[in-house]
């Protein structure tokens, strides 16, 4: 009897081991042991603990290679102002023990949700003080700026500052609101696709053992078979970030808990997303607003319709969301491609200026407008009310310290 009771507990520890175990290491599934949700940017896989958690038993090194292995090369192509190498420059040494910003998760902490300003900033907003406290000494027109305005829209990032550091805003001043020349990047598309009429196979095999033969919809694999460059896109931004591990990537699944705060239409939570969703081959066509508007459905989306870009139209195609979201990009090898991570120039929003905006606007008039909640909220109907000092300041010290050497070349005017 006492041996039979002995023999049922160790085989109901297993059992219950067992299934906490499988929990733990099934991928890409939920375990349940998370201190809290991860940041807002991250949900779409917080549940896929092995994207950050190497290892079972690794630790912040493994975690911060993580972040850098998904980050890195947007923040190197973003000229990181703050980059973990200034820091470990000796001068340096007194701030960093304030803050150590050699280290990720000092600024962006995971599972504590209670902290997150937008971002995924966990330290309070004015913490530029703790290395930048006696700017003013060096700027009168910082005089009495507080230290929470450092990163108001328009001023500074702290990554990303291609649209404002201070030898762009110099070469940019007093420029019109509207260019006399949009800058127009070729269209990619031919709109045929080869093999379409004979190699069959290249989109519509299926190379699974337990399914061999016809698929009727092609699966993203064998769209990024050829098309690397938008698969790397898609899969780097919240819209395709899911199919990195090929976990199914249902609306509702990239969503999370958060399908109230974010304007996708309630009948789209079933849809999955891939190259399929807006790409139809068969009966070729530019990709439409109406293909976006199937899932989003937010006052900024549904605000565009009727907004003085809608009217525009740029080389062949009409001005239309992807114009701002999908924007052209010129690859190492010359050719003309579209970016396929919506979510690479969408934060902090003035990454969007040198990407889109300044192909038409002046940068005084794009900043002023992309500073406006309301503005973007009306997906640009209407002029800025508010003014972004920034340019005037420049011009001021210009004037004050006499002729310089000219601004050093750049990749885009
Ligand atoms: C986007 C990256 C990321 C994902 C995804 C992620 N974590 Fe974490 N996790 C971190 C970071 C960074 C830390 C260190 C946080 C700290 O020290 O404050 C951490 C810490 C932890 C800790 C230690 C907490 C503590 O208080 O010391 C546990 C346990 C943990 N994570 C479990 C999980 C589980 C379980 C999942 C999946 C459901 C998961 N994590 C998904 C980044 C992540
Ligand atoms: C000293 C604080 C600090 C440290 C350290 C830091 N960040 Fe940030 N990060 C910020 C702030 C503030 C923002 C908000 C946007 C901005 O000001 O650039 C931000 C925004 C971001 C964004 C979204 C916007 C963008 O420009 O892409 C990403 C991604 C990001 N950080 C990744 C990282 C990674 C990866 C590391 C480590 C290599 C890191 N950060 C280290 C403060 C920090
Ligand atoms: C598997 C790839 C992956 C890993 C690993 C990863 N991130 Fe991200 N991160 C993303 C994606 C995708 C987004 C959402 C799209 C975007 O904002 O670029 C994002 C967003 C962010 C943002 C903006 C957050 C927001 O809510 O707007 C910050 C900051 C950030 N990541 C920092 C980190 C840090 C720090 C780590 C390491 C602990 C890390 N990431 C690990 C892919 C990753
Ligand atoms: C942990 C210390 C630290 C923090 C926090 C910090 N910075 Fe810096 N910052 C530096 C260092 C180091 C440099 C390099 C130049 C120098 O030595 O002053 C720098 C440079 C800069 C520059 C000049 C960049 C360039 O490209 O020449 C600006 C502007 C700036 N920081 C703004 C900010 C703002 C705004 C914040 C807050 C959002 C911030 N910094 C937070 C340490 C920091
Ligand atoms: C065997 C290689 C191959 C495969 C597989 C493939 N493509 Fe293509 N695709 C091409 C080539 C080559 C072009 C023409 C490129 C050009 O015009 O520069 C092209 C052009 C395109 C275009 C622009 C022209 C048009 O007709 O609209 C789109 C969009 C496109 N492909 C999407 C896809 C999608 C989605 C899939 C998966 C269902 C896919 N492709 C699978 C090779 C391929
Ligand atoms: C470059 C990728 C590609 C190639 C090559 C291709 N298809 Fe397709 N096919 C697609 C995509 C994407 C769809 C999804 C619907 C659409 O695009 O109209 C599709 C859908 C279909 C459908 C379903 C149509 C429907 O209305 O549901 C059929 C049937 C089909 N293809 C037949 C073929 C045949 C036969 C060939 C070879 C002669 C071929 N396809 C070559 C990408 C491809
Ligand atoms: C959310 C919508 C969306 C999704 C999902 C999407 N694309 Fe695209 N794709 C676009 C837009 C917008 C363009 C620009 C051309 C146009 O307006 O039709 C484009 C253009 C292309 C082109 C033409 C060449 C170029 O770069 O301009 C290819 C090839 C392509 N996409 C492949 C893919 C592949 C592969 C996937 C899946 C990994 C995918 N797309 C997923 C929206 C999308
Ligand atoms: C099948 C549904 C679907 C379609 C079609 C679709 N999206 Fe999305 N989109 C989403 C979902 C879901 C999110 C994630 C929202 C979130 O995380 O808050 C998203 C997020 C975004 C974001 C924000 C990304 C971020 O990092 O916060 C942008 C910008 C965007 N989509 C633009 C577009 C554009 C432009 C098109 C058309 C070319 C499009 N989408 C087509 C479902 C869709
Ligand atoms: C003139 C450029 C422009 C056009 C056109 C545009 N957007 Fe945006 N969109 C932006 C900017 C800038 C932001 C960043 C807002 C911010 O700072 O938070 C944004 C933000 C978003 C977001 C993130 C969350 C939100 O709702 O604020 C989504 C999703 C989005 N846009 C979808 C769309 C869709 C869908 C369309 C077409 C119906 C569209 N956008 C047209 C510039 C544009
Ligand atoms: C392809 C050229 C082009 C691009 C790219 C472009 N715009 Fe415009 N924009 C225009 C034109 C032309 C008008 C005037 C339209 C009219 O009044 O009919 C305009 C008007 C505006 C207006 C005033 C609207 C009104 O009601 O008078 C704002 C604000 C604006 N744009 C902001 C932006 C921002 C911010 C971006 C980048 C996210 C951007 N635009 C990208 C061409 C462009």
């Amino acid at each position: 009897m006492k041996k039979g009771m002995w023999l049922a507990w160790i085989v109901l520890t297993l059992l219950v081991g067992g299934a906490v175990g499988w929990q733990m290491f099934r991928p890409g599934e939920v375990l349940r042991m998370s201190p809290g949700p991860v940041l807002p940017g991250h949900q779409a896989f917080g549940q896929v603990c092995e994207s950050c958690h190497t290892g079972a038993f690794e630790g912040d090194e493994a975690i911060q290679a993580a972040c850098e292995n998904c980050h890195g090369d947007a923040l190197r192509a973003a000229q990181d102002s703050h980059p973990a190498k200034v820091f470990r420059d000796p001068r340096n040494a007194d701030r960093l023990a304030v803050l150590d910003a050699t280290q990720c998760q000092s600024c962006h902490r995971e599972h504590q949700p209670e902290q997150v300003h937008p971002m995924g900033l966990t330290l309070p907003e004015d913490y530029c003080v703790a290395c930048h406290a006696d700017i003013a000494d060096e700027r009168p027109s910082h005089e009495n700026l507080t230290f929470d305005s450092c990163a108001t829209s328009g001023c500074h990032n702290y990554h990303d500052n291609r649209a404002l550091y201070e030898t762009f805003l110099l070469k940019h001043i007093g420029e019109p609101v509207m260019r006399t020349e949009w800058r127009l990047p070729a269209s990619t598309l031919t709109g045929k696709h080869p093999g379409l009429d004979s190699n069959c196979a290249n989109c519509h095999a299926s190379d699974r053992a337990d399914m061999p033969g016809w698929i009727t919809l092609p699966p993203d694999q064998a769209c990024g078979a050829c098309h690397q460059f938008q698969r790397n896109g898609f899969q780097s931004s919240r819209h395709g970030v899911r199919t990195k591990w090929g976990i199914d990537n249902q609306v509702a699944r990239i969503l999370g808990a958060r399908t109230k705060t974010t304007g996708i239409r309630s009948d789209a939570l079933a849809r999955e997303q891939g190259c399929t969703t807006c790409h139809r081959l068969h009966e070729p066509g530019p990709v439409t607003v109406q293909t976006c508007r199937a899932c989003h459905d937010g006052p900024h989306s549904r605000a565009f319709e009727t907004s003085p870009h809608a009217t525009l139209t740029r080389g062949e195609q009409p001005f239309s969301c992807a114009t701002c979201h999908f924007p052209k990009a010129r690859t190492a090898r010359g050719r003309v491609q579209t970016h396929h991570n919506a979510s690479a120039n969408l934060r902090p929003n003035e990454k969007m200026v040198r990407t889109v905006c300044l192909d038409c606007h002046g940068l005084g008039f794009t900043l002023d407008a992309l500073a406006q909640p309301e503005l973007i909220r009306t997906n640009f109907t209407g002029l800025p009310t508010d003014h972004i000092p920034s340019l005037d300041w420049v011009a001021v010290r210009e004037k004050a310290s006499g002729p310089k050497t000219p601004p050093q070349a750049e990749d885009q005017p």
